[in-house]
């Protein structure tokens, strides 16, 4: 561990229990200073729900070296022009920052502590600023009507939405969405599938409990709407030098990226054999196996298998999606792609690293937002 990230990480401690109360003053002070930035967060604002400070928090936190996140970075910053985030209100978040930290850090913080926080946070702010400012030629958000909906289960749906401007991306990252009914709420979405020539997006939305906008996209976006799409991210994309074989490891809606990826496959692959696993609670859940099934049926480079968990009469695999794929094993010359919640993000890196597998050949995106 670096100095610079020992200095982060011990004077986090004398705060950390303090979380809430740090949040709570961390935006007063912002929005003191700067009242006009309060338009730029969610009207119905949870402070403790509140995704800056954590995330602000996280990124310092494990960044020990921000060139590593480099890439990252700048497209968290590309992504931030759809808050309207300008040069000058990465100060102003900085200040109130340092300002909520020696506040409730008390007499315990010190010189050190106050330069290390300074100089990570100056290091990723450059970074997001570089990303944004060469951004410049695409819009900072795109508007895109909403042209199928269907629900495939009791909450997963599948909808497509035809961007006005042309949004390039590539098969397997994700855009963040708002929607008009939680306005200046957005959320990571995966693209469902490869770019098409009419620009057409599909997203598989899964309605977490009381979830603010993945309910919103399930259960009131209707065809003809209009959502509101940020710029795409995410590294989990086909090296297209590689010559291995793929194992993708999707659970539930994580399908949506592991999607793209074989139909990315299907327009150019004739060498790999790419294996699927597709995991989910109940054959209900398996919202898209039939068209999965369609693609193996027709690409004999393709296998799918399914599993679930908790229906015992599934005329499938039972069990842990993790547990099937060591199960149909060995893999050890293959590039991973895994996707879905975090537990079965977390459980699948296990079992990979169990058996064996190199990190490096492994692509994930985790569900989550932290
Ligand atoms: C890179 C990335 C890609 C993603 N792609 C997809 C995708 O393609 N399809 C998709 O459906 N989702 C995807 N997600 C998740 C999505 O971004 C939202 O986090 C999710 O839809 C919940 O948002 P919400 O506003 O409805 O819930 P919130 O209002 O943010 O949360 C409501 C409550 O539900 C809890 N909660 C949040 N997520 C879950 C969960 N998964 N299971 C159980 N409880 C939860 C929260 O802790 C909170 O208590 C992705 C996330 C990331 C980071
Ligand atoms: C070190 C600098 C920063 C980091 C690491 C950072 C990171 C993040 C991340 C990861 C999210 C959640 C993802 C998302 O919703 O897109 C987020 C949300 C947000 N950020 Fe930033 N950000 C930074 C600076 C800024 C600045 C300068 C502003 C301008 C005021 C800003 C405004 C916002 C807003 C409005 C949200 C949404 C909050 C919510 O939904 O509750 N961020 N930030």
């Amino acid at each position: 561990m670096s100095n610079l990230s020992r200095l982060l990480k011990e004077s986090w401690t004398l705060v950390e229990e303090q979380q809430d109360k740090l949040a709570s003053y961390f935006y007063a002070r912002m929005f003191l200073d700067n009242p006009q930035l309060r338009d730029l967060f969610p009207v119905q604002m949870d402070v403790q729900r509140s995704r800056l400070l954590g995330a602000i928090v996280t990124a310092i936190q494990s960044v020990d070296d921000p060139d590593r996140f480099g890439e990252y970075l700048e497209s968290l910053g590309r992504d931030h022009r759809k808050f309207h985030v300008q040069p000058e209100h990465y100060d102003v978040i900085c200040r109130a920052l340092m300002d909520a930290l020696r506040t409730f850090a008390g007499d315990q913080w010190t010189l050190e502590f106050d330069q290390a926080w300074r100089d990570a946070y100056a290091a990723i702010a450059a970074r997001m600023m570089r990303g944004a400012e060469a951004d410049s030629a695409n819009p900072p958000y795109w508007h895109a009507e909403v042209v199928h909906h269907e629900r495939r289960s009791r909450d997963i749906a599948v909808m497509t939405v035809k961007p006005m401007q042309p949004l390039e991306y590539r098969a397997g990252q994700y855009v963040s969405v708002e929607s008009r009914y939680q306005p200046r709420l957005w959320r990571m979405y995966s693209v469902a599938n490869a770019p098409r020539t009419d620009g057409s997006l599909d997203f598989h939305v899964r309605a977490v409990g009381a979830g603010w906008v993945s309910s919103a996209l399930v259960r009131r976006v209707q065809v003809g709407d209009m959502v509101r799409l940020g710029a795409p991210m995410g590294s989990m994309i086909l090296d297209r030098r590689s010559t291995r074989d793929v194992v993708c490891v999707a659970g539930g809606t994580g399908l949506a990226p592991i999607k793209a990826l074989i139909e990315e496959m299907t327009r150019a692959n004739r060498t790999r054999w790419v294996h699927v696993f597709f995991g989910a609670r109940d054959r209900d859940d398996l919202y898209d196996l039939a068209c999965l099934n369609r693609l193996a049926a027709r690409y004999p480079w393709l296998s799918v298998v399914a599993a679930t968990t908790d229906d015992p009469d599934f005329p499938g695999e039972h069990g842990n999606v993790s547990e099937i794929v060591a199960r149909y094993g060995p893999w050890h010359d293959h590039d991973f792609f895994v996707s879905g919640s975090p537990v079965m993000v977390r459980t699948t890196l296990r079992t990979l690293a169990e058996l064996q597998v190199p990190a490096i050949r492994i692509k994930y995106d985790v569900f989550s937002d932290s």
